[in-house]
C-alpha cells in the first residue's frame, strides 16, 4: 500500500514559503524510495493570495515537478487558494480546477480510488464566498456536498477499501469562529466510517506531535497539517501516514524541513 505525504498551508508567496516548499519537494525527490511508494496530499492553502496569479503559477510549476518525478499530487482547496484569506472570489473556484486537476468539470466531493484506497477530497470554502463570510474563516461544505458525501460512502466500489477524507477546515469543535460551520452534520456521515481525515487551516494546532485528535469521531486518523513551510514560524507537519499498520504510532513527520527550514531527509 502506498504512504500518503500529507502537506498543508503552503502559502506560497508568503516571504520563504516559496522557496521552502522547494526545500520539500526537492527533500522528497532526493530520497532513494520510488515515486510510486508515495501519495502526496495537500489539504489548502497552496498559496497565499490567488489575487497574485503567479503565486498560482509558481505553486502550479512545482507541483507539476513532482508529477514529472512521479509523484501522484491529491490537493483541496483552502480560502487562500479563492482570494486573500479573508475575501474570496467565486471566479477562483473553477480557476483552480483548471490549474490544478487540469479540467473545470470536477465536482466535489472528488474521489480519486488509488490502489486499495479511495480518496475523498472535499471543497469546504466555495460555501464561503458571500459578503459576511470575510469577518472568520470557518470553512462549510454545503448541503449538496455532503449528500454526495454520504452516497460516495456507500459506494460498493469503496467498500472493502481505506477511506481518506481530505478538507481543508478544521472539523472539529475546538475554538468559536474557526471550526467547520456543518461540522456535526459531517460527523453524522463520516464517524467510524472512515479511516483518516485530513486537514489543515489552523497553524497553531498541534503541540503534541499532531496525534491529539486520532480517534476522534470514530476514526482513527484525524491529523492537522498545520503550516507545513511554517508561515510566520508556525507550528506545521510533513507527515507521512501508513495506512496499512493499525498502529498510528508509525505514521510520523518527515521534517523535510522545519521551522528553521534545515533540510532533513527522513522517508523510510
Ligand atoms: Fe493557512
Amino acid at each position: 500500500m502506498k504512504k500518503i505525504i500529507h502537506l498543508s498551508d503552503l502559502h506560497i508567496g508568503h516571504e520563504v514559503c516559496g522557496s521552502r516548499f522547494r526545500a520539500i519537494i526537492d527533500a522528497i525527490i532526493k530520497t532513494k524510495q520510488p515515486a510510486k511508494n508515495y501519495i502526496i496530499l495537500i489539504t489548502g492553502d497552496i498559496v497565499d493570495n490567488a489575487n497574485h496569479y503567479k503565486q498560482t503559477d509558481e505553486a502550479v510549476g512545482n507541483i507539476d515537478l513532482l508529477r514529472e518525478h512521479g509523484y501522484r499530487i491529491l490537493v483541496v482547496p483552502g480560502n487562500h487558494d479563492y482570494g486573500n484569506g479573508a475575501l474570496g472570489n467565486k471566479k477562483f473556484v473553477g480557476l483552480f480546477k483548471e490549474k490544478y486537476y487540469g479540467s473545470r468539470d470536477i465536482s466535489y466531493p472528488k474521489l480519486d480510488i488509488i490502489g486499495k484506497t479511495a480518496f475523498i477530497g472535499l471543497d469546504s470554502t466555495a460555501e464561503e464566498l458571500h459578503w459576511h463570510d470575510r469577518f472568520f474563516s470557518e470553512g462549510e461544505l454545503g448541503k449538496e456536498q455532503l449528500k454526495r458525501l454520504g452516497e460516495i460512502l456507500k459506494d460498493k466500489r469503496i467498500a472493502d477499501r481505506k477511506k481518506v477524507i481530505y478538507l481543508h477546515h478544521h472539523p472539529f469543535d475546538f475554538k468559536a469562529g474557526m471550526q467547520l460551520n456543518d461540522n456535526k452534520k459531517l460527523r453524522k456521515i463520516i464517524s467510524n466510517k472512515v479511516d483518516a481525515l485530513l486537514f489543515g487551516h489552523y497553524h497553531r494546532d498541534s503541540e503534541s506531535a499532531g496525534k491529539e485528535y486520532n480517534g476522534t469521531w470514530g476514526i482513527p486518523r484525524c491529523y492537522n497539517g498545520g503550516s507545513s513551510t511554517h508561515k510566520n514560524g508556525d507550528i506545521g507537519f510533513q507527515r507521512v501516514i501508513d495506512l496499512s499498520r493499525s498502529d498510528a504510532g508509525n505514521d510520523y513527520d518527515a521534517e523535510f524541513i522545519n521551522n528553521s527550514a534545515t533540510v532533513h531527509f527522513a522517508l523510510c
